[in-house]
């Protein structure tokens, strides 16, 4: 194993460590078909962008359109499923303790089998009533174009996803959970964010300022590059699965 390849380097650490944080975002998606935030979306909403529809104003204004985009979204996510990036994070429970913080809402790394999840802005498969908090969790499934838009069944309010909308708080409990596994892991996986928004992007840079060896996946750059111990410029659907294997392969693996 050659340490100057990342590849092996992440392996190595993954080898020798105890407790492994994962503190995920959209990019780990993107190749199960769904856009990232930061890159143009397709087709219909191509001329709108996620930060002006994923808001309780949008929302309030003109509810169609958020929750069209919404439905949209869910179609893509029961479309694309789990890539090799979500299965390989979920096969690295074979070798150690894993905890995954993610900024998604598609519920994949928990379709690929991961079993710890702190899921920061919510899931898009709940939906929930704004006026009286009524809940209900959505089948993975393409939902149905032409069927009315839901309506909570307690006091008939048009439901909104279950997930965090700029400018809404995050779920306290899974904010928690990172922040204590933050203190306590000895690795910290970063893949497929760009570490734009907060509290998730804080999460980053305690990670990268404390003792935990960091590894990061990240076909692009971004402003922690420079700062993590490892960096792997590869897009997740390939550099986590090579990850695994090396470890696989590993003459200490456990
Ligand atoms: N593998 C790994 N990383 C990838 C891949 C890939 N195949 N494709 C793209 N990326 C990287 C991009 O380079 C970018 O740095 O994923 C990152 C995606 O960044 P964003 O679109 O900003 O997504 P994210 O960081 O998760 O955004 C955080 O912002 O809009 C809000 O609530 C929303 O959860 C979202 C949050």
């Amino acid at each position: 194993m050659t340490q100057h390849d990342p590849i092996d380097a992440a392996a190595t650490a993954l080898a020798g460590a105890r407790r492994l944080l994962v503190l995920s975002g959209a990019g780990i998606s993107a190749e199960s078909g769904i856009p990232t935030f930061r890159e143009a979306q397709t087709g219909l909403w191509a001329r709108f962008s996620p930060q002006d529809l994923a808001t309780p104003e949008a929302f309030a204004a003109q509810p169609e359109r958020v929750l069209g985009w919404y439905r949209w979204r869910r179609a893509l996510i029961a479309r694309g499923g789990v890539n090799p990036g979500h299965e390989a994070i979920a096969a690295l429970e074979r070798h150690l303790p894993v905890v995954v913080a993610t900024q998604n809402v598609d519920g994949l790394h928990a379709a690929a089998g991961s079993r710890d999840i702190a899921e920061l802005h919510g899931n898009i498969w709940r939906d929930r009533c704004p006026n009286c908090g009524h809940e209900t969790v959505l089948p993975v499934a393409e939902p149905d174009e032409n069927a009315p838009f839901s309506r909570c069944p307690q006091c008939r309010a048009l439901t909104r996803p279950g997930v965090v909308w700029f400018g809404e708080m995050l779920p306290v409990a899974a904010l928690e959970r990172a922040q204590v596994e933050l203190e306590h892991c000895d690795c910290v996986l970063v893949v497929g964010t760009s570490n734009q928004v907060y509290p998730a992007a804080a999460l980053v840079e305690q990670a990268v300022a404390g003792p935990a060896t960091v590894i990061e996946v990240n076909p692009q750059p971004t402003a922690v590059s420079g700062a993590v111990d490892i960096r792997i410029a590869e897009r997740a659907s390939r550099a986590l699965p090579a990850v695994v294997r090396a470890l696989d392969e590993a003459p200490t693996a456990r």
